[in-house]
């Protein structure tokens, strides 16, 4: 069993993420913004703990995580707020539960990324993700320099899909694939299935909807994607 602590845990990834954690008897504490969101998140078999991230001082979130095994950042601005507040949350706040989860001595640390995040630029400056596209690479960056044993998701753009439990692993194509489509009830048994299996520690692993069992998917994937640098491995 584990003590795994999933900091926007109200969010659609999150609420997937809980029951599944909690059914293989892992212990699941879940940060909420809203207090109003304890009794949603109470039913999927987490311990609900209000504190929002983008409040919380450093020593609040180590607190939150004492004696946790791993922390599982799946909390986003989501665009609102503006370009202030996606910083705020996706880069600030992340960084600053890094922090905490070194300081807590929380071991491993799992971050919920997105597939486009790698290079200096990711998307154009006029394109509406790209506040949290510059975001997201800072803090992934930061996670990579810190000690701890980290691995990154890079999901497509997520749908409401059920679970086929299967992914194909790369980078998006730049070709006429459309887009990478990825279930968010996929993205949490990939959560579910980093957390088992300790090789994912230090890789990048960006996935969609695809032919590959989860667990194999992610037990075959090597470092080929966590320089974040700028390549474009497909
Ligand atoms: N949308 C996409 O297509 C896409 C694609 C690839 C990757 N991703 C990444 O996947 C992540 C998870 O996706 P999702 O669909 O589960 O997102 P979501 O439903 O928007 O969940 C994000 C959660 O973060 C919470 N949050 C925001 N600010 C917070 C704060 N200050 N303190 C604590 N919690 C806070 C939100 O709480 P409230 O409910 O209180 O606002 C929300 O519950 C996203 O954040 C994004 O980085 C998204």
């Amino acid at each position: 069993m584990s003590r795994i602590v999933i900091v926007g845990g109200h969010g659609k990834v999150a609420l997937l993420l809980a029951p599944i954690l909690a059914a293989r008897g892992d212990e699941v504490v879940s940060l909420i913004r809203d207090p109003g969101q304890s009794a949603d998140v109470a039913r999927t078999g987490a311990a609900p703990l209000a504190l929002s991230v983008e409040t919380a001082s450093t020593a609040e979130l180590v607190s939150a995580f004492d004696g946790a095994d791993a922390v599982v950042w799946s909390a986003g601005a989501g665009g609102k707020g503006g370009p202030g507040r996606t910083d705020a949350v996706d880069r600030v706040a992340a960084i600053r539960s890094m922090e905490a989860a070194l300081q807590a001595g929380v071991p491993r640390y799992v971050m919920v990324s997105w597939n486009g995040s790698f290079g200096d630029d990711p998307v154009p400056a006029d394109h509406p993700l790209h506040a949290y596209a510059k975001a997201k690479i800072a803090a992934d960056r930061y996670l990579q320099s810190t000690g701890l044993a980290w691995t990154i998701l890079g999901p497509g753009t997520l749908t409401a899909d059920e679970p086929t439990g299967r992914i194909a692993v790369g980078r998006p194509s730049q070709g006429a694939d459309g887009p990478a489509r990825t279930s968010r009830a996929n993205v949490a048994e990939v959560v579910a299935a980093v957390l088992a299996d300790a090789s994912t520690a230090g890789k990048v692993i960006p996935f969609q909807d695809g032919p590959t069992p989860i667990a194999e998917a992610v037990a075959r994937v090597g470092t080929e994607f966590s320089d974040l640098s700028g390549s474009r491995l497909a």
